[in-house]
């Protein structure tokens, strides 16, 4: 079966049972700083799951594109992956336990053709959050599967959430498929063990918690069900493939890679699987506006690119020819994702830039990698304050110089790397010219004052350039807010020097921003822009700053425009046929 039958048949099946299918959203999550990247299908949805209404309904599903970063390193194994797909579908106060599970066993074996002999599931075990789900175990049985399939386990295994610190959570019943061509490790073998003979595929979350910043769990007022399938995992079980990497998801990829170096894959699988999975993660991050950078989403995707980078020389890939594979992804990809052909241009440029930028510093950074380790004496670990040197002046990412190590049969001092990162951090943020209450860094402070910059920016272009304009995405991280709105030509800098003095007069004037809670219909009396209409529930926060502002906002934002100290335009750029992206800062400028 080939991925996109995959997708159809899934998203089609739901279909079929009232959902209502929804588009995968960015891997950029919108206005929350506290995670990187979109990690699950539920992620885009946390506000519906608090109880917000959904537009489309109470049925909801998707295929989402994900990144997950925790453990790069390990991608080149069996299993890991950085980018993958999610199959979901969404109860949002609508149907529970019993429907999804009836559903879920209906299609392990309508599209995935697997029967009880193949399947095992499990329940939460109960504690004192939550109890024991005999429910859930009873409603599985019912459909079929054998009593000595269900499996109860700790919170540890059993229950999912929330995404970030706090958020929506529940118990899960997550669902295994057995590999009958394998024997259990031992008599402790059960679903979670990773010896090969259980492998996950589905993950039915019945979020009915939410868990506070004090780690404490109320109920939700709605309980939601909450599911996601790993599309590359349910292909290697429909394929019977040994990894995922040799699935239809990456045929064309590796077939591209083995024409490119004149190896093979069997020769080489760990060099052929990381370069396949970085280069696919890197070309779906720069779709979504990720640019190669020092720090956060743009610190990963430069450590993604280089060791690929890296992998494609041990190949014998010379030459800056990373693009080429990035051509084979989104010629692979678009029907799905089309955001890849309609940012085809700036994926070659962004990928091709930062691969010729990395292969000048890599063989310079190499001698000096030599350079120390002679003169590393008796020791066979490499302090963090070499490791940063590598990091600081040639770009290495720790786990390129940790490798390069391991080669030598060295050891590197990780987390004194990592002290010494964080403080870099810290510094560099201070060197955008933010200034920082107490001297420290702290991201809810600049992420909310980034927020209240949002709201005068967007009030200034509808004010100086055109009153259709509309917020079209806005994304926000401790050092920068991005504005998406539309418009069909840039702005000059005529313009752009407009809307900054605009902004930085409403800034000086210091005006007071005032948050009222109304009825939509009250809201929209005042004229308060409302952004995403659909998203919010009967009460609405509205958010005033005298004349200049008043918009429908979640929160939280400063207290008086004061305190923004500055506010200066970075970049524009050209987002999408219509759409233009603004980039700025907040701080002291002189
Ligand atoms: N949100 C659940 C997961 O990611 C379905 O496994």
């Amino acid at each position: 079966m080939e991925a996109q039958e995959l997708r159809d048949a899934y998203i089609n099946f739901f279909k079929s049972k009232g959902h209502a299918q929804i588009r995968s959203a960015s891997l950029i999550p919108e206005n929350d700083p506290t995670v990187l990247f979109t990690t699950a299908g539920m992620h885009p949805l946390v506000p519906y799951l608090l109880g917000e209404k959904h537009p489309a309904g109470t049925r909801l599903t998707d295929f989402q594109k994900c990144v997950r970063t925790g453990d790069i390193e390990d991608v080149g194994d069996a299993s890991h992956l950085t980018f993958f797909e999610m199959l979901g579908n969404w109860s949002l106060g609508d149907y529970f336990k019993k429907e999804s599970i009836a559903w879920s066993y209906e299609l392990l074996q309508k599209v995935l053709h697997l029967g009880p002999d193949e399947l095992a599931v499990t329940a939460f075990a109960g504690d004192e959050d939550a109890p024991r789900d005999e429910e859930t175990a009873q409603y599985w049985i019912e459909q079929g599967i054998y009593k000595d399939h269900v499996f109860f386990l700790p919170k540890e295994d059993n229950w999912w959430g929330p995404a970030g610190q706090t958020g929506p959570c529940g118990p899960d019943t997550e669902i295994f498929f057995i590999d009958k061509t394998k024997k259990p490790c031992g008599p402790d073998c059960r679903p979670g063990c990773h010896c090969g003979y259980y492998t996950e595929i589905w993950n039915n979350v019945f979020m009915q918690y939410f868990k506070d910043k004090d780690g404490k769990f109320t109920p939700l007022k709605q309980k939601n069900v909450d599911t996601g399938m790993g599309l590359e995992r349910a292909l290697r079980v429909l394929c019977g493939t040994e990894t995922v990497y040799e699935t239809p998801l990456f045929t064309g990829i590796i077939g591209k890679i083995e024409e490119m170096s004149g190896k093979k894959y069997e020769e080489d699988k760990k060099a052929f699987r990381v370069i396949a999975d970085h280069i696919r993660a890197s070309t779906f991050l720069i779709a979504d506006g990720v640019v190669p950078h020092k720090m956060g989403a743009g610190y990963i995707l430069r450590r993604l690119i280089r060791r690929a980078s890296r992998y494609m020389s041990t190949l014998g890939i010379d030459g800056v020819r990373m693009k080429e594979i990035s051509e084979v992804v989104i010629r692979e990809y678009s029907e799905a994702y089309p955001e890849l052909r309609e940012n085809e241009q700036n994926i070659y440029e962004t990928i091709t830039a930062e691969e010729e930028k990395f292969h000048r510093n890599l063989s310079k950074g190499m001698r000096r990698f030599d350079e120390m380790i002679a003169a590393n004496g008796d020791s066979k670990v490499l302090n963090g304050e070499k490791v940063f040197q590598l990091f600081d002046t040639f770009g290495f990412p720790i786990e390129l110089t940790k490798e390069l190590a391991e080669e030598k049969g060295y050891q590197v001092d990780v987390e004194d790397f990592h002290n010494r990162f964080k403080q870099h951090q810290e510094t560099s943020r201070m060197d955008t010219n933010q200034t920082f209450k107490g001297g420290l860094a702290d991201h809810s402070e600049e992420t909310t004052k980034l927020h209240t910059a949002t709201h005068l920016l967007n009030a200034a272009l509808r004010k100086l350039i055109s009153e259709d304009i509309r917020q079209k995405g806005s994304n926000i991280t401790p050092e920068r807010l991005r504005f998406d709105f539309n418009l069909d030509r840039k702005l000059t800098p005529e313009e752009l020097a407009a809307v900054e003095k605009y902004v930085n007069d409403a800034i000086k004037a210091d005006i007071p921003v005032v948050c009222e809670e109304m009825s939509l219909e009250d809201a929209r009396a005042r004229n308060a822009i409302g952004v995403f209409d659909n998203k919010y529930g009967e009460k609405v926060k509205v958010y005033t700053m005298g004349d200049v502002s008043c918009e429908i906002c979640g929160g939280p934002h400063v207290e008086h425009t004061g305190q923004l100290q500055g506010f200066k335009i970075q970049k524009q750029e050209n987002v999408a046929a219509g759409v233009k992206r603004i980039k700025a800062v907040v701080g002291k400028f002189d």
